[in-house]
């Protein structure tokens, strides 16, 4: 069963006669097989899945694409109730608000910050950007209530943010990542992805088809980092790289003494389409 909320005085309401295990999938909605895949996943294991569409414009920079970001709530629904079929005695709450306020009540500025992780990479070039995205995913667990929340790892800076935030704050919800969903020819699903052109979408590949090369280089060996770094220099001549770096997979520290885990995190721009894609890989 699917039930549709648009207000929070409804999902409060409902989530309060709720005892089973819930499960939540927070996202902005246009769906693509990546969401589902965070959907099934909590189905899976979770009796009752509250999944949130809303376009959070706390997240989204002045001169960013809030406007245009596309919302197909109709289709969206569909496809849930669709994934749904094939799970017997589970249950969907889509939580849609239609306004901003049923999120942001008195809109005010207040807002969460999880020091150190939002502010380089991604949070460096979209100031502000972690914080939006914190403080909706903090107000939406207070709404839900959830036991396991479930992100995709496309968004992987988003991810350590949200996980650093639920240790700050002591939040007893377990985080799931899960793995990227890609096309045949290795470009990562996003909803942005609908605005490249039928050009742009070919020399898209060059972000998957780098970050891949560069693993092959790193071939898990520490020793072979230094080699992996000139090769990104000489791949960020060009200027369509926002940036392409390998970091610590779990402070993203650019320090790798100690680091078992790294991970390779890229922006490829093409026009004004920012396209993000990372890569995690065990070193020794
Ligand atoms: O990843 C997203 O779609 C968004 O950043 C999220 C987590 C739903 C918060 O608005």
């Amino acid at each position: 069963m699917v039930k549709v909320l648009n207000s929070s005085q409804e999902l409060i309401q409902v989530r309060n006669g709720e005892q089973k295990a819930i499960g939540f999938v927070p996202t902005m909605g246009n769906l693509h097989a990546g969401h589902i895949s965070l959907l099934e996943e909590a189905l899976k294991h979770n009796d009752v899945v509250y999944f949130s569409i809303f376009v959070n414009p706390k997240q989204f920079g002045p001169n960013e694409d809030f406007n245009k970001y596309p919302r197909t709530l109709q289709v969206d629904i569909n496809l849930i109730e669709q994934c749904l079929n094939s799970y017997t005695n589970k249950k969907v709450i889509i939580f849609a608000p239609i306004d901003a306020k049923e999120i942001f009540p008195t809109n005010t500025n207040q807002l969460v910050s999880v020091a150190g992780l939002s502010t380089m990479l991604e949070g460096a070039l979209r100031p502000g950007h972690f914080d939006g995205v914190a403080t909706v995913v903090l107000r939406l667990f207070e709404l839900v209530r959830p036991q396991t929340a479930y992100f995709g790892l496309k968004d992987y800076q988003q991810f350590l943010v949200i996980q650093q935030m639920v240790v700050d704050l002591k939040l007893p919800i377990k985080i799931i990542g899960m793995p990227i969903i890609r096309e045949s020819n290795g470009l990562a699903l996003s909803s942005r992805n609908q605005y490249l052109s039928a050009e742009e979408r070919e020399v898209s590949l060059i972000l998957s088809r780098t970050l891949s090369k560069i693993g092959q280089i790193i071939d898990h060996k520490k020793s072979n980092v230094e080699k992996a770094q000139s090769e990104i220099t000489h791949v960020l001549k060009d200027s369509r790289w926002n940036y392409l770096e390998i970091r610590d997979a779990g402070t993203l520290s650019s320090d790798l003494t100690h680091s078992t885990k790294i991970t390779l995190l890229a922006v490829f721009q093409l026009g004004t389409t920012r396209l993000l894609d990372n890569m995690q890989l065990e070193i020794q």
